[in-house]
């Protein structure tokens, strides 16, 4: 009887051996070059294209009073007679998007609860939700400046 060595190197048929051998090695080099991918992957930091400064639209398409979220930028507006504030939607937790509700905002992944103005005060969210700076446009749109965070009480008018 031949080893699978020997019938490798007399150029005879693959041993069963030899072959579940080739077999596994090629699943332990597929599944390692697999792990190094995700691992370079995960490595590679996660940055989102979000412009950081954006249109709202119009201030007259806000009623006083109102609350909207825009969903695409993560970004609620809020307008009520002193003016307008910007607050991210982004849950402090884990970063789940807030839902609007009768008293503030609730976040549907762990049940974290904000106020109306933000300010944290059930479930797990360690911080309120940041307020942005709004400003006008030269075209007098409504302007969100996610990079400059504001304090809580400050309203802006575009009317002023
Ligand atoms: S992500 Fe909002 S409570 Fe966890």
């Amino acid at each position: 009887m031949r080893t699978a060595h020997e019938s490798r190197s007399a150029g005879g048929p693959l041993s069963r051996r030899y072959f579940l051998s080739l077999a596994a090695w090629a699943g332990v080099l597929t599944s390692g070059l697999a792990g190094l991918a995700q691992s370079l992957r995960f490595l590679q930091p996660t940055l989102t294209h979000t412009p950081s400064v954006f249109s709202v639209g119009s201030p007259g398409e806000y009623p006083i009073g109102s609350r909207r979220l825009i969903q695409t930028r993560r970004v609620l507006i809020l307008r009520d007679a002193q003016g307008f504030r910007a607050m991210s939607a982004v849950c402090t937790h884990l970063g789940c998007t807030v839902t609007l509700v009768e008293w503030g905002f609730s976040c549907p992944c762990h049940g974290s609860k904000f106020d109306l103005t933000g300010v944290n005060f059930a479930g797990p969210a360690p911080r309120p939700l940041p307020a942005f700076r709004l400003y006008s446009s030269p075209e007098g749109e409504l302007m969100v400046d996610t990079r400059q965070i504001v304090p809580r009480d400050q309203f802006f008018d575009p009317f002023a």
